[in-house]
């Protein structure tokens, strides 16, 4: 079968004041009602052969996800499964912790896709024939992770560069990995798309549960001991698991540093899915038709002389006069005024509001 391991984890800081601790980006919702969380899961049911899935995800939004599940048809006959984190410790302990569930659930040869919890895909087809690809790899022992054709260089994403092809039965069905790159500086992903030959990682990875294991024990000594540890230890009921406090102690890095960087036998499938991961109120933005003056608005609002705002305006009435590339967001308890080509900076207002505790 094929396993999806759905990553909710994250905070999305830069997405403050609507992505918070206590309600974080997958939970958000998007102009269509639903949230991240639930197009990603309907997605992942929609694949063939998905007879159970795994949700890596803090103990702190065990309710709220089941909550989601519960509104997604066809999520209750594949028996959720939660692998519940004391606190978060990056997507190499999440990632590494659901394979050892994975393999006890479905044997080492199970093939998990991973998912994260907070990308938008549009077009479901495309995606379902690029995971089918990343399957086939993957069945003979590669990591595959799956690459978008960048369209700008963006350093908050990790690079891939593809060598030689990886044809079976005629049909070319990925590239094996040359080098891995996570988040360049930008003068160095300038240098990439102008080179050309690299994609970007959509964070989203394909393998067996035994090849990651044993590419963790290989590059990753400590965490694997570490995880196993906190696997073992952990506290199990009919629908999760709670992994042991000792979880608390094991390395905080994320999947792309801990082993993409270091692991042999890499492949990429390319993808044109429609893929987004929504990471700024510009992209979030996108998401929404802009008015005549260039606005996206979502909520209610007034807007006079203003052009090329986004205003998202949950619970009462936004006026904007005579501004202009503007992001503004309004919650009952934050309101953000940002100027749009600081959207990436937003995070650094989290940082701040954390360092006050
Ligand atoms: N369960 C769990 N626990 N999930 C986590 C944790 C954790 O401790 N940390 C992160 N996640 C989830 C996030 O919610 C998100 O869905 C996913 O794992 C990826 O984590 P991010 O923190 O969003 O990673 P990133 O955006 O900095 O970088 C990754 O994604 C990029 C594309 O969006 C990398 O894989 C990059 O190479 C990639 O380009
Ligand atoms: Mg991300």
């Amino acid at each position: 079968p094929l396993i999806p391991v759905i990553l909710s984890g994250g905070a999305g800081t830069r997405l403050w004041p609507l992505s918070r601790r206590s309600h974080p980006k997958p939970f958000l919702q998007l102009p269509d009602g639903e949230t991240l969380l639930q197009k990603t899961v309907e997605r992942a049911l929609a694949l063939p052969d998905v007879t159970r899935f795994i949700t890596v995800t803090n103990r702190e939004y065990y309710f709220q996800t089941r909550d989601v599940y519960a509104q997604v048809a066809g999520a209750a006959a594949r028996e959720p499964f939660y692998l519940l984190e004391p606190v978060g410790r990056n997507t190499a302990p999440a990632i590494a912790a659901a394979a050892l569930q994975a393999e006890a659930m479905a044997g080492p040869e199970a093939i998990l896709l991973v998912l994260p919890a907070d990308h938008l895909v549009q077009d479901q087809d495309a995606f379902a024939a690029a995971v089918t690809r990343a399957r086939r790899l993957a069945e003979e022992g590669y990591l595959v992770t799956f690459g978008i054709t960048p369209a700008w260089p963006e350093s908050g994403y990790g690079y891939i560069e593809g060598g030689e092809a990886l044809t079976r039965d005629g049909e070319t069905l990925g590239f094996a990995v040359q080098r891995f790159v996570e988040k360049p500086d930008t003068a160095t992903a300038t240098a990439f798309l102008a080179q050309g030959g690299y994609t970007w990682n959509s964070g989203m990875f394909c393998f067996r549960a035994d090849t990651f294991l044993s590419a963790v024990a290989s590059v990753q000594p400590q965490l694997d001991a570490d995880i196993r540890a906190a696997w073992t230890d952990g506290r199990c009921e009919a629908d999760f698991r709670e992994l042991a406090p000792t979880f608390a102690e094991v390395v905080d890095i994320s999947v792309d540093y801990a082993v993409m960087e270091h692991a042999d036998r890499v492949a990429v499938v390319p993808g044109d899915f429609g893929w987004s991961d929504i990471g700024s109120w510009t992209s979030f933005g996108a998401l929404l038709a802009k008015d005549g003056s260039g606005n996206q608005v979502l909520g209610e609002s007034v807007l006079e002389d203003a052009q090329n705002c986004i205003v998202h305006s949950a619970d009462r009435l936004t006026a904007l006069l005579g501004v202009e590339e503007l992001i503004v967001v309004d919650t009952p308890d934050a309101l953000l005024i940002a100027r749009k080509d600081r959207d990436q900076d937003v995070k650094r207002i989290v940082a701040e509001l954390k360092r006050r505790g």
